[in-house]
């Protein structure tokens, strides 16, 4: 039998093991099985909401941990017994009243003060030496330009480490909602209005991002990447980025698999949505290297040639109501154009 002072110790120590098993238990969720965390910050922007989210839930577990301590206590010292007489009554005792007040208005204060700090800070515009990048929301994907560079892509945002990157945001259509989970907060975007949102990525990797506003019936598949690089990788990318297309059908070194898939990429209607030039921006998502991306239908299907010819010939398939048609394409045009597309790197 458990004696009483062992009894005591345990309860002294329930509060911290309780806190110390829920710790361990979401340390225990990976971040490759969830990968749309907000709980592993990768960026300014997501530490200071980390911060005040773990604040709030530090301050919540102290409340949680003394009210429902006291309830425990209450439930059990001062149950009813047969023959006891009627409990001390407190009602109207001030001071109570006041303690009582006082405290959960510190308590809000301690998560207020912060909070609102935060909100203003985020909400304010970088310098000038933030890399500027417009984003613009469509229906259903997310398009990329950076001014200062020359360039617009499409579906995977690339940015240096260790430098603020400034996104003004807008929509061509919708009403979307974008965010990084990893890096940053969500901003709704709005027609003929700019948004904007900041971070300085603190790592290097490719990340997955999520259209957050119910966009159309293809909203959930409106999925998109955040690829950050070294700084000198990024500037070899840009620099690399800003070439025109490669004409394979002047390259006596190009396989004529891909020299046929350029041909119809532009006998074929491909062109008419879909530019191939680094700052050329279309109806379609720029395709410009889009053989270097790590997916394709907007983050949604790996880029592989599998992916691809699946992609090309049935869109409707994969992304109903996707502005993409069905272009009634045979297997070697599609097998010809997966080659053509892949081959731009
Ligand atoms: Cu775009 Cu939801």
């Amino acid at each position: 039998m458990m004696s009483h002072q062992n009894g005591r110790r345990l309860a002294h120590w329930a509060p911290a093991l309780t806190l110390a098993v829920l710790v361990l238990m979401a340390a225990a969720c990976s971040p490759d099985k969830y990968p749309q965390t907000t709980l592993i910050p990768r960026a300014d922007y997501a530490r200071e909401a980390d911060t005040i989210f773990r604040t709030t839930l530090l301050w919540a577990t102290v409340v949680f941990v003394l009210v429902e301590g006291a309830l425990l206590l209450a439930l059990f010292k001062f149950r009813n017994r047969p023959g006891a007489a009627d409990p001390l009554q407190s009602h109207g005792n001030v001071t109570l009243e006041i303690v009582w007040t006082i405290i959960p208005a510190f308590i809000l204060a301690m998560i207020a003060v912060p909070t609102v700090k935060t909100i203003f800070k985020t909400a304010t515009k970088p310098g000038p030496d933030a890399l500027q990048v417009e984003v613009i929301g469509h229906q259903w994907w997310w398009e990329f330009r950076y001014p200062q560079l020359g360039i617009t892509t499409a579906s995977e945002l690339k940015v240096p480490s260790g430098r603020t990157v400034n996104l003004e945001m807008t929509t061509n259509d919708v009403v979307h909602s974008f965010w990084l989970p990893q890096f940053a907060g969500k901003r709704d975007v709005f027609p003929n209005r700019y948004n904007n949102l900041w971070f300085k990525a603190e790592v290097e990797g490719n990340f997955p991002a999520q259209c957050v506003e119910f966009c159309g019936i293809q909203h959930g598949r409106m999925a998109y990447r955040i690829v950050s690089l070294k700084p000198e990788e990024f500037d070899a990318w840009a620099a690399n980025f800003n070439q025109p297309p490669h004409d394979f059908s002047s390259d006596s070194s190009a396989i004529p698999l891909v020299k046929e898939g350029q041909g119809y990429f532009t006998s074929k209607g491909c062109v008419g949505c879909h530019s191939m030039y680094p700052a050329l921006p279309l109806i379609g998502p720029n395709l410009h290297h889009v053989g270097s991306r790590s997916y394709i239908a907007a983050g949604t299907l790996t880029n592989t040639d599998e992916n691809l010819a699946k992609w090309i010939q049935h869109p409707q398939a994969w992304k109903q109501g996707v502005l993409m048609p069905e272009l009634g394409l045979k297997d070697d045009e599609v097998h010809a154009l997966v080659a053509y597309l892949r081959a731009n790197q």
